[in-house]
């Protein structure tokens, strides 16, 4: 199954990617995640991605591009992936499209987690992520049993630099101006798919899990 998880920031994608990724035991590729590994390790990604992000804005597709397609090589996305994040541009888009051609694979579906904006900077600013596992938590909305500290495993919660009110707007009019397009780009594929993601995070899940249940 390749499936791509659209939706705008806080939308909910890494959470329902991570229900996915264990119910069908695909990998999960977000160019975030991929870049903040990079930031992380003080890389040169890392350092030509850093501004862009703390800014909220988008990382130029060239390099975004280049880091996909290497990472749509590897051996374990045979049998399938989960994108969350990108495609976040027609131009990504489009070469997606090729880089899939070269591979010999196909879109599933893409599913859009829709979630009107004036939720989202709540669920931003409320993110609260494991230093250690990575799980993804909100103070309200998923809380941990202990405040501050990962469910799964003990580790200690932290909040991404890009989650504030100023820097989501940002984010929000990248989201408007660049990725929005892709909606009917992908409709008029035929391969587009609305969720409500305003819904509780296990009902959303079922709401995926049933759409993909029939295009399987
Ligand atoms: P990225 O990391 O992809 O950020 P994003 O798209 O802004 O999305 P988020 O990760 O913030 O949200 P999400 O949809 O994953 O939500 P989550 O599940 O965590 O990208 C970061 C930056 O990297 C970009 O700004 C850009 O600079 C750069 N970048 C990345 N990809 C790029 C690309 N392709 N091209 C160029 N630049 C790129 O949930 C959010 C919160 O809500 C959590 O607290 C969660 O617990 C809660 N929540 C989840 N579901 C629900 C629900 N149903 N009800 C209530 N709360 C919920
Ligand atoms: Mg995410
Ligand atoms: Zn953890």
């Amino acid at each position: 199954m390749q499936l791509l998880l659209m939706g705008p920031p806080g939308a909910g994608k890494g959470t329902q990617a991570a229900e996915l990724v264990k119910k069908f035991n695909i990998p999960h590729i977000s160019t975030g995640d991929m870049f903040r590994a990079a930031v992380k390790e003080g890389t040169e990604l890392g350092k030509q991605a850093k501004a862009v992000m703390d800014a909220g804005g988008l990382v130029p597709d060239e390099i975004t591009i280049g880091i996909v397609k290497e990472r749509l090589a590897k051996a374990d996305c045979k049998k399938g992936f989960i994108l969350d994040g990108f495609p976040r541009t027609v131009e990504q888009a489009d070469a997606l499209s090729k880089i899939l051609d070269e591979l010999g694979m196909k879109l599933t579906r893409v599913l859009n987690i829709h979630v009107p904006f004036e939720d989202l900077i709540e669920r931003a600013v409320g993110r609260r992520i494991c230093k250690s596992c990575g799980a993804t938590y909100h103070i309200k909305f998923n809380p941990t049993q202990k405040d501050g500290v990962c469910d799964d495993c003990g580790g200690e919660l932290y909040q991404r630099k890009d989650d504030n009110e100023e820097t989501m707007k940002n984010r929000l009019s990248a989201y408007e101006n660049s990725t929005k397009p892709l909606i009917d780009y992908y409709k008029k594929a035929d391969l587009y798919t609305e969720i409500d993601g305003r819904q509780p995070i296990d009902k959303v899940t079922e709401d995926l899990v049933s759409v993909l249940s029939s295009v399987n």
